[in-house]
């Protein structure tokens, strides 16, 4: 594949960012943006432009019946100044398992990483090099072909764009999140679109968004269809810790979004890895909402949160039910499980501590 570059003479930098503390997540746009072309089968056109718009017919299909899909990666500087992707293989299969539920053309993996590699190597000096920073990488992909007719597209666009952050919530890993348990809203079903990060789950996200925000709540824990099961968080899966210290993460069906970070720190159960608490335990188990309110109320589950790429570990304090009850997990504050994952994970992300060959690309 040949990649064009079209690049900015002066680039519009980055002194105006001294620091990504403050600065909410998903802010900070770099000067440029990576584009690629689906057409008669072939992805072409590889090219890095300054960012900024995009041209679409009005009639696109991805503005029309949604037909587009993104993913979340993170890159971390290094102590010696290198720029490393964390996991971005399980990310580049990922976003294919979602064009085969959007009914979209798969991306080759390799391809993928080098169209990601490409970018971050013009924009290297956005990279952040500050505790609990990163450099997210956005790729995506839409319909463009123009019809009004609901039909698959047969052109798409690849795009990837890149954002320096900090955490995802605004207080960071300290500050202990509170959900929303809620019969109201569900985010997928059994059958529907769940396990693919299509745009259309994130659009029907905003309603109950708001409906935790106006309960002054951060997000909604959403139930299965039958308010049974406890399922995900939508930016961010599931879980909880047993007295003993193992981590319950709710069992992925095909309504739940396969966090990599829940399948990571799974893997590193699977491993045997020693955190400062002791051997990680780590597992999947479908959870009653009844056997959860009632591990909170008796102390069996002393510490809970969500798993993300965004989110990282986000601890959660309390959960807010429909009628207004509260339960709080613990003392409401970070525990020392949580904290002790974060710590692990997030120094094999920094590259402070070893992880498995072919996690830092
Ligand atoms: C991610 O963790 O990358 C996500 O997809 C969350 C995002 C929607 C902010």
């Amino acid at each position: 594949m040949k990649f064009d570059y079209q690049l900015l003479e002066k680039s519009k930098q980055k002194e105006a960012i001294k620091t990504i503390k403050g600065v909410p997540f998903g802010s900070v746009r770099t000067n440029h943006m990576f584009l690629m072309d689906y057409a008669k089968g072939e992805w072409k056109n590889a090219r890095i432009v300054p960012y900024g718009e995009i041209n679409l017919p009005a009639g696109a299909l991805c503005l029309h019946y949604g037909q587009a899909i993104f993913e979340g990666i993170k890159a971390f500087r290094q102590a010696d100044g290198s720029i490393k992707l964390w996991r971005a293989d399980k990310n580049a299969m990922r976003i294919n398992h979602s064009a085969t539920i959007m009914c979209m053309p798969h991306i080759p993996v390799e391809l993928q990483l080098e169209c990601i590699q490409r970018l971050i190597d013009v924009e290297r000096d956005w990279c952040p090099n500050e505790p609990d920073a990163a450099m997210y990488i956005r790729p995506f992909m839409f319909a463009t072909y123009d019809s009004l007719g609901v039909k698959v597209s047969c052109t798409y666009t690849y795009c990837i764009m890149l954002s320096p952050c900090g955490p995802y919530y605004s207080g960071g890993f300290d500050k202990a999140i509170r959900l929303v348990i809620t019969d109201k809203f569900h985010r997928a079903v059994a059958g529907g679109t769940g396990t693919a990060k299509c745009v259309g789950n994130y659009g029907a996200s905003l309603r109950p968004g708001e409906y935790a925000k106006s309960r002054g709540a951060d997000q909604v824990l959403y139930l299965d269809a039958s308010n049974t099961y406890l399922e995900e968080a939508g930016t961010m899966n599931h879980y909880n810790v047993l007295k003993d210290g193992t981590f319950i993460i709710p069992a992925f069906n095909d309504s739940i979004l396969r966090s990599i970070t829940s399948e990571t720190i799974l893997e590193l159960a699977e491993m045997g890895t020693e955190l400062s608490t002791g051997k990680l335990k780590a597992r999947l188990e479908q959870i009653p909402l009844n056997d959860f309110i009632n591990g909170l109320k008796s102390g069996e589950i002393i510490e809970a949160g969500g798993f993300g790429t965004a989110a990282v570990v986000s601890p959660v304090g309390s959960y807010l039910m429909d009628d207004d009850t509260v339960h709080t997990v613990a003392d409401g504050k970070v525990g020392k499980y949580s904290r002790a994952l974060y710590e692990y994970y997030t120094a094999m992300q920094n590259g402070t501590k070893e992880s498995p060959k072919g996690w830092l690309l």
